[in-house]
């Protein structure tokens, strides 16, 4: 492998589930109960990946399956929805955001049927939104004081 490879995969052991928690504390201000980590772990792991740099856990993608009134598509749709995504500082601009994008907006529709991907953010960040604006993603509305801080978020979407 040259310096700047890494590998996508789905996660696989609780401890690697641990590793994505302490990745989620030290860069995102939203936390979740293990439960909620766990249930994700348990029901829905091919869309619950995690980037590794030599061997070493960089970056995750925790994802879920819904039924849900559509944000781009009309009736009552099978979505994915990005619950939380990040990526270390160090290792970020080389891709590896979109890869864990890429991989589990494939895995939505081929394992799982999604029609639409969904999410949503902070609409102060900048990086993640033009990411997902690369991707295709549509911001379809704000939902005002959607954070604990007050922070509005849009809800971003795309096809599948
Ligand atoms: N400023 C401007 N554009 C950016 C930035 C930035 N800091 N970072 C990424 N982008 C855009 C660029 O267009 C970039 O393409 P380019 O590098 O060719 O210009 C494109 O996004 C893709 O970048 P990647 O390298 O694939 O993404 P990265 O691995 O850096 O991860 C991420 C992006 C996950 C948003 C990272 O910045 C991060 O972990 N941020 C903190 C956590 C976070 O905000 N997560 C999203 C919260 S919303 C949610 O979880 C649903
Ligand atoms: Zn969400």
């Amino acid at each position: 492998m040259g310096a700047g490879d890494y590998i996508i995969r789905a996660i696989s052991s609780e401890e690697e589930l641990k590793r994505v928690i302490e990745i989620n504390m030290e860069t995102l201000p939203e936390h979740y109960p293990y439960f909620f980590w766990y249930e994700h772990y348990e029901l829905w792991r091919d869309i619950f990946l995690v980037a590794l740099v030599n061997e070493r856990v960089v970056g995750y993608n925790m994802c879920r399956i819904e039924y849900g009134i559509g944000h781009v598509r009309k009736g009552i749709v099978k979505q994915g929805h990005v619950v939380s995504i990040a990526v270390l500082p160090e290792f970020r601009r080389r891709g590896i955001g979109t890869a864990l994008m890429v991989k589990a907006m494939d895995s939505m529709k081929e394992k799982y049927g999604a029609g639409e991907v969904y999410l949503e953010v902070r609409v102060s960040n900048e990086p993640a939104i033009k990411l997902y604006e690369k991707l295709g993603f549509k911001k379809v509305k704000v939902l005002k004081r959607y954070y604990m801080d007050g922070e509005d978020a849009y809800l971003m979407a795309r096809e599948l």
